[in-house]
């Protein structure tokens, strides 16, 4: 590797490894941010109430889950079956353009609209209950009404800022002459993880504690905690800001070339979530090929244009263990870009200082969000977590906890992770059922569950 790339790399390397004591510093701030929120004063953490409850694990119901926060979408018919078994009926995805993305929402909400037509096959008389999954920020006045603020993830229909989305998917379900098909519960996708990861854990013991926070990260980044005295609240923390402390030129630059987000908002999903990693290794690769003879390839389109390098990629490069990082050969390659053995090296301990610092960041808001609900850590606590980014990158899991043990010392150790894959389509009948009342044992025989404080 020629010096001056090694001396840069050098250089990168003690601005993204976060210290123990900086992680520290975040959790305060995150702290600081959530009890501000929740106080209703100004604040980047928005905790925002969704009207959602913990499930007892006996609900059963038939729901129809509808699932969108990006371009891509589904819709599902969904049978909870109590003891923690769901069955899917039908399915149906459907993909959004970058055209839609800006156009009016009545398109978005008939798209959804027709492929709820194909999950029912028609059926116009059977009445079927509704969860709409909705993975941007809205303001909930009901567990069924849910008013959209400015939307995330490079999203901008018109028509949707200020509406109720409930409102919209049910006049889009009018024009599709589904009468039948009533939306009962809209939620934000943190919660899905959450109160699934409860249900299964009940359905085998009805005294089980529930999940007290339900994390997303995957193309965005998100929690949903259940706070005591407060409910399940959407902290929508992809926006927590005190990440400037911390944050590099890379990130500052990042932060300023986008229009939506726009400049200041969603700090944390920017160096966190998995839209951003990839992009943020390609502005370092640019950089380093500006210091010296390495990287020539930069100016392939995959790392000449924005947001060409992904994430996945990183993803790949990680799991490559050959001594010659030939998967990592491949893959560039398929980029158009022939690379040396030190290129893709040092290209590794780029994308792994990126991924690990977004571990890190998580980790610094979980600690913050569970020393709200218990502030010694003394019980156990459990965090269930669903997306790509947390289920695709070969050992986040393990850099997530490695930071909390930073944060935490050894009651890192009752905090648990659960990886709960695809989270949305049960979560959602599971949100469905609860707010529907609907359970096989009626609430009068249920046992009490003394830890539900979110009532
Ligand atoms: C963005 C959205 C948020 C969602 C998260 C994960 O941060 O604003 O509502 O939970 O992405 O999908």
């Amino acid at each position: 590797m020629d010096a001056a790339v090694a001396q840069a790399l050098d250089r990168l390397a003690p601005a993204f490894r976060l210290s123990a004591a900086a992680l520290r510093a975040l959790a305060d701030r995150f702290g600081e941010e959530l009890a501000r929120g929740l106080a209703g004063e100004p604040s980047s953490l928005r905790m925002l109430p969704t009207f959602a409850r913990q499930p007892r694990g006996d609900e059963r119901a038939r729901v129809i889950v509808v699932d969108w926060g990006g371009t891509n979408g589904r819709v599902a018919l969904i049978e909870l079956r109590a003891q923690g078994r769901f069955a899917v009926d039908g399915e149906e995805s459907f993909t959004f353009t970058d055209a839609e993305k800006v156009a009016p929402a009545a398109e978005v909400f008939d798209a959804i609209a027709a492929a709820i037509e194909q999950v029912v096959a028609g059926d116009r008389r059977t009445a079927f209950p509704l969860g709409l999954i909705y993975s941007f920020p809205a303001r909930l006045e009901r567990i069924d009404r849910a008013i959209a603020l400015p939307l995330t993830k490079g999203w901008r229909p018109t028509g949707l800022e200020g509406a109720d989305v409930v409102e919209l998917l049910t006049a889009a379900l009018r024009r599709h002459r589904l009468p039948n098909v009533v939306v009962r519960a809209v939620a934000n996708d943190t919660v899905a993880p959450m109160v699934l990861q409860t249900y299964r854990a009940r359905a085998a013991d009805p005294d089980a504690r529930p999940a007290e926070i339900g994390l997303i990260l995957g193309t965005g980044t998100n929690q949903a905690a259940d706070l005591p005295g407060a409910g399940i609240r959407n902290l929508e923390c992809g926006n927590f800001d005190g990440v400037v402390a911390v944050e590099t030129p890379y990130d500052a630059a990042l932060d300023r070339a986008l229009a939506d987000p726009a400049p200041g908002a969603q700090r944390l999903e920017k160096m966190v979530s998995g839209h951003y990693l990839g992009e943020i290794v390609r502005r370092i690769v640019c950089d380093l090929a500006a210091r010296g003879p390495a990287f020539a390839w930069f100016t392939a389109p995959a790392f000449r244009d924005p947001f060409g390098f992904e994430s996945e990629h990183l993803s790949l490069i990680e799991a490559d263990r050959s001594p010659t990082l030939e998967a990592t050969a491949a893959l560039l390659g398929q980029l158009g870009v022939s690379s040396s053995l030190e290129e893709r090296r040092a290209l590794r301990t780029v994308a792994r200082l990126v991924a690990a610092r977004s571990a890190r960041l998580t980790a610094a808001g979980l600690v913050a969000t569970l020393r709200r609900i218990d502030p010694a850590l003394h019980a156990r606590h459990t965090v269930a977590v669903d997306g790509s980014l947390y289920g695709g990158y070969p050992g986040y899991g393990d850099m997530v906890v490695a930071g909390l043990v930073d944060l935490a010392g050894a009651a890192a150790g009752r905090i648990e992770l659960e990886f709960i894959k695809d989270s949305t389509g049960a979560g959602a009948a599971v949100i469905t059922a609860v707010a529907a009342g609907k359970a096989e044992t009626p609430p009068h025989l249920a046992p009490p569950h003394p830890k539900e404080g979110d009532a």
